[in-house]
């Protein structure tokens, strides 16, 4: 009897023990449950260890889940232009894997260039869906660290020099990469403007500039995007490194915006255990124990959130709330990414995103003059033209640092213009010069070898001949991604066009009257020869359709309806960096002596004539302006205000214009620019089609940052809303009063 009873309570006791163990285990598995339930349920499970575990890299590119409970690593890929190839588990070098090469999408300089939402979603989409066919659930980008001095060797990974565009255009790229089930991680946090000591440079940068300019992008990101985590920079702020930066990471990320998701240290960038644990940082990448090079067999325990940390808590010197909150943080990313279980499956390396690249790079291309409508080429009317210049050839996926792909094709501007010529018009090809004829990273190869031997002169004189027996002369010249142009690691040395360029260009000019120049760069170039050429194009990195794009709008397939996303200065002192301050700094220390007043800000305030101007670019159409409106002429600071504007395609042929607004504020007690860029819409308009275009905006686009009172501030007072074709060229203004 006795037995009886308790083989019964055993087995009542097993029943009620599964029930309340499976019930237990379902909440963090169970997706009905919410995901602070969820997580708070994986967190009560886990060990110091298993925790500590989550916070530092076990590989180059990924850190470790909680396979006791089911949660998967996570897997980070740069970023931002296409999905890295895989490297090996703890070396830069590639796997050499045959099934990793993907698309290139073009440079975010190109995206930011098309001024079109439509694109940054289309963009984040494509990559966000080869992201995730290859089980990333972190993409290292996109990166939106401000255009400060046109030498920065990163400038073609971000989007420019104005931090509403970068807001506007970073937004919809994040949400089109997060619908994926991939997280977007916004990069670098923050005022990572130069490449040059990197690792050492502090910089000093008044609460003005730092909010107005060097910040929105990132609060856009993380407010409105809702980016799933951000990566900290390199550099210092207020004597801190910005990977563990009380200021950055604690006071105004989390506190002031209240973000919640995971904050990733750049790969190198973390220093110091303790001010790793207590300011910010959630996962450590790319220590390897002494910055980036030498490794040891445990070098991965020796991380500083690594032993280290375990230790301190170990010894009671540190508690495990920070560990928790960190954790938290971690898990619950988790959840958003490779714990979804309603995420899409992704594809990768098709011919869709190949298209969708295409058509970005269509969209973002500039034309920066065309004297006597040389472009677009008439191939039913010219027989022969003339390519010039390493460029037309040179495939530029490979290099320029982290954003480096292996891309599974690249069109370059030689195959692209004959694919599209077809037999009837005859293309010729000369070099013009050697600029760099390395084609490998990583153990990534282009497999084209560029060398040649000759000498300047020889390919200059070659090139003349060339040029000369041709209808049209397309050069294609620029900068590339090796060192010191755009590349990472280290910044321009100059303004000016390397590898003997701007004498190769004139003396083109002189041989053949119909030159256009396709400048290949991420960054400003001096122009010396810009009275001498007819017609030039802003060509950017474009990635896999790069030819089969920039033919497309040489021969008018496709009109150009890109706007510059950051100024060309005509040199570099009438750039604000440079005229006021020592870029890139000296003794360790980088001061932004220009304050709030940066790219066409600067050229306003001191009223310098750019070479090219932010919000530039023309078309094949022309455009008429109507005379802006306003619904009202005073408003009060819970208002909004709108503002009205028509725009006629005075041209013959279909064309997109980006119309722009800018507000100015005309007294005010502290210093403000001119004029600040507040709205834009890129517009899509028939020959002779007439549209209206309306803004409206709130007390936020008339604010500045008080630093005083360290808050957002919009003074009563009488503003303009300027409506321009760019930061040049105003089409119409009207006044209106904030009450
Ligand atoms: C770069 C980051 C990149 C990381 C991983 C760093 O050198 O600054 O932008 O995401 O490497 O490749």
């Amino acid at each position: 009897m006795f037995r009886k009873i308790k083989t019964i309570a055993i087995l009542l006791f097993g029943i009620s023990y599964s029930v309340f163990s499976q019930e237990k285990i379902a909440i963090y598995l169970d997706d009905t449950k919410t995901i602070s339930e969820r997580v708070e349920d994986a967190l009560s499970r886990m060990t110091v260890e298993e925790k500590i575990a989550m916070c530092h890299a076990q590989s180059k590119f990924s850190s470790a889940g909680v396979p006791r409970l089911g949660i998967p690593e996570f897997w980070m890929s740069d970023g931002p232009h296409g999905i890295r190839p895989e490297v090996l588990w703890d070396e830069w070098s590639q796997a050499g894997w045959t099934n990793d090469s993907c698309i290139a999408f073009p440079a975010l300089t190109c995206l930011a260039a098309s001024w079109n939402k439509d694109m940054a979603l289309l963009y984040g989409k494509s990559i966000g869906e080869e992201a995730r066919y290859r089980n990333k659930n972190v993409l290292l980008g996109p990166g939106v660290n401000i255009y400060r001095s046109p030498l920065n060797g990163r400038n073609f990974e971000y989007m420019g020099e104005d931090p509403y565009l970068s807001s506007k255009m970073v937004v919809p790229y994040i949400q089109g990469v997060q619908q994926n089930g991939v997280s977007t991680c916004v990069k670098h946090f923050a005022l990572n403007n130069q490449e040059t000591d990197r690792f050492g440079v502090n910089v000093n940068v008044d609460d003005r500039a730092l909010y107005e300019i060097y910040l929105p992008a990132f609060k856009a990101a993380v407010q409105e995007g809702k980016t799933g985590a951000i990566m900290g920079s390199y550099n210092l702020y207020k004597g801190q490194h910005c990977c563990h930066n009380q200021y950055l990471l604690n006071d105004i990320l989390r506190k002031e915006w209240g973000f919640e998701g995971v904050v990733v240290s750049d790969w190198g960038g973390v220093h110091n255990t303790r001010e790793a644990i207590f300011n910010g940082l959630d996962i450590e990448f790319g220590t390897w124990t002494d910055g980036l090079t030498m490794g040891a067999t445990n070098t991965y325990d020796s991380y500083y959130l690594a032993k280290p940390y375990l230790n301190l808590i170990k010894k009671g010197e540190v508690g495990t709330k920070e560990l928790d909150e960190k954790v938290r943080r971690i898990l619950r990313l988790a959840f958003l990414t490779t714990m979804n279980k309603n995420k899409p499956f992704g594809s990768f390396g098709t011919q869709e995103h190949a298209l969708a690249g295409r058509k970005i790079a269509e969209d973002g291309i500039v034309l920066l003059q065309n004297k006597n409508n040389i472009l677009p080429i008439d191939l039913s009317k010219v027989k022969k033209i003339a390519v010039i210049g390493e460029n037309a050839i040179k495939m530029m996926t490979v290099g320029g640092g982290s954003s480096s792909l292996k891309a599974k094709y690249e069109i370059n501007l030689l195959e692209g213009l004959k694919n599209r010529a077809g037999k009837q018009t005859e293309i010729t090809f000369a070099r013009g010069y050697v600029g760099d004829a390395s084609g490998s990273l990583d153990g990534v190869n282009t497999g084209q070898n560029l060398s040649d031997n000759r000498s300047a002169d020889v390919l200059l004189a070659e090139a003349c001949t060339v040029a000369k027996n041709a209808d049209y002369v397309i050069f294609v010249g620029g900068l590339n991604k090796s060192e010191h142009q755009d590349c990472e690691g280290n910044d321009r040395l100059t303004l000016n066009l390397p590898y003997n360029q701007d004498k190769l260009i004139s003396e083109l000019a002189k041989v053949n009257k119909n030159l256009v120049v396709v400048n290949i760069s991420g960054n400003a170039v001096a122009m010396p020869w810009v009275n001498e050429v007819p017609a030039i194009l802003q060509g950017w990195y474009l990635g896999t359709e790069s030819g089969n794009a920039l033919a497309a709008v040489l021969v008018g397939d496709v009109n150009p309806s890109g706007k510059l996303p950051f100024s060309f200065p005509v040199k570099l002192e009438d750039n604000s960096a440079h005229a006021l301050g020592e870029f890139p700094g000296k003794n360790g220390q980088e001061t932004y002596n220009e304050g709030i007043f940066v790219g066409y800000r600067w050229h306003d305030k001191k009223n310098i004539k750019p070479l090219f101007s932010f919000g530039y670019g023309l078309s094949y159409t022309t455009f008429e302006y109507g005379k802006v409106t306003a619904e009202k002429k005073e408003i009060t600071s819970s208002d909004k205000i709108t503002f009205t504007v028509t725009v006629k395609n005075t041209g013959k042929r279909e064309g997109s214009e980006i119309v722009q607004l800018y507000i100015s504020d005309l007294k005010s007690s502290l210093p403000r620019p001119v004029k600040e860029l507040k709205g834009f819409e890129k517009v899509s308009l028939k020959a002779g089609e007439t549209k209206t275009i309306s803004f409206t905006i709130d007390k936020a686009a008339l604010s500045f940052f008080d630093d005083k009172k360290h808050e957002w501030v919009a003074e009563p007072g009488d503003f303009e809303a300027l409506i321009g074709a760019s930061s040049t060229e105003i089409k119409s203004k009207i006044g209106f009063t904030l009450k």
